[in-house]
């Protein structure tokens, strides 16, 4: 396997030298805190060996790569029955644009824009006893890590300001395929949404869609299939209306978050999770994108 210190060491190196870090992401209040100068990197190979530089112990709001996570679960538990209710085709639309919604009778185009996550939720809210905690409970089993946890103050920051989710929650419930009430589904949706995750917890937890669906400890989540899919899915779809370019710079399965963090893959080979808080225009990490394209053009490492 591969020594990733010089890599990693060299990307940390250059994102505190960059002046334009784009934008911390503002229409959730309790994210406009966060300090643009933090930056971390981490890569998990393999065999388990982790290398880490910049802030990469540090947690922060993973937001919407919690969409993947959620995804995993509702897909073990509802199985190929999932896809009557989202499809998987990319949106080419922000993350949170409602347009489409309406035209497809309130079928999400994929599981990874807002209203296929809050979809989503509504499968696991109907499958779970307890869904905030069985869901938390699970991400921390991935991980094997029981000090992964909510932000409740992030959820309760966007539950207050979370107007197109509602719109879209109501919109969903209003063509029937919504089982909960908008509420309940939400107060989940916005709880997975502020899960806090450092970088090296990050690829801890996506070592399973690395690894054939089983985690550092051998343990099995998903099948060959479902990991197949969940991987093509944040191909396509996990970078919204920057997805093609993602897949163009960068060339690896992966899912950002406008907390500022990215989480990528390179099946049986590696996990690598960003984090610099400032965003680009389509609300993805400006210096994530960048340093993961370095990763993978320096080292001449991607799925292509
Ligand atoms: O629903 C929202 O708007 C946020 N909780 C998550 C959005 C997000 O992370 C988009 N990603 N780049």
């Amino acid at each position: 396997m591969l020594d990733y210190s010089p890599i990693v060491d060299k990307i940390v190196r250059e994102a505190k030298q960059q002046a334009n870090k784009g934008e911390v992401a503002s229409y959730i209040p309790e994210l406009s805190c966060v300090d643009s100068n933090k930056f971390g990197i981490s890569i998990l190979d393999k065999n388990g060996k982790g290398f880490h530089a910049g802030d990469s112990g540090e947690q922060f709001s993973i937001q919407s790569i919690s969409k993947v996570l959620s995804l995993a679960m509702a897909y073990s538990l509802a199985g190929e029955e999932l896809w009557k209710r989202v499809d998987v085709e990319p949106s080419g639309d922000p993350f949170n644009h409602l347009s489409l919604l309406e035209m497809e009778n309130g079928i999400p185009r994929n599981p990874l824009i807002n209203a296929g996550a809050i979809v989503i939720c509504d499968i696991l809210v109907s499958n779970l006893k307890n869904p905030k905690s069985d869901f938390l409970s699970y991400v921390q089993n991935i991980a094997n890590d029981p000090s992964i946890t909510y932000d409740d103050k992030v959820a309760e920051s966007e539950k207050r300001t979370g107007f197109r989710n509602y719109a879209a929650a109501y919109l969903i419930k209003s063509f029937g395929n919504l089982e909960n009430d908008v509420e309940t589904v939400l107060d989940f949706y916005f709880h997975s949404c502020s899960l806090s995750m450092s970088c090296e917890q990050l690829t801890k937890v996506f070592y399973i869609f690395m690894n054939r669906g089983n985690c550092l400890k051998n343990k099995n989540y998903l099948n060959l299939s479902q990991v197949k899919r969940i991987n093509a899915i944040m191909l396509t779809c996990g970078f919204y209306d920057e997805a093609g370019e993602f897949a163009f710079e960068v060339g690896l399965p992966g899912k950002s978050g406008v907390g500022g963090g990215i989480v990528a893959l390179l099946p049986n080979q590696f996990c690598v999770a960003t984090w610099s808080p400032g965003l680009n225009k389509k609300g993805n990490s400006k210096l994530g994108m960048l340093a993961l394209e370095k990763l993978t053009t320096e080292t001449g490492l991607s799925i292509f």
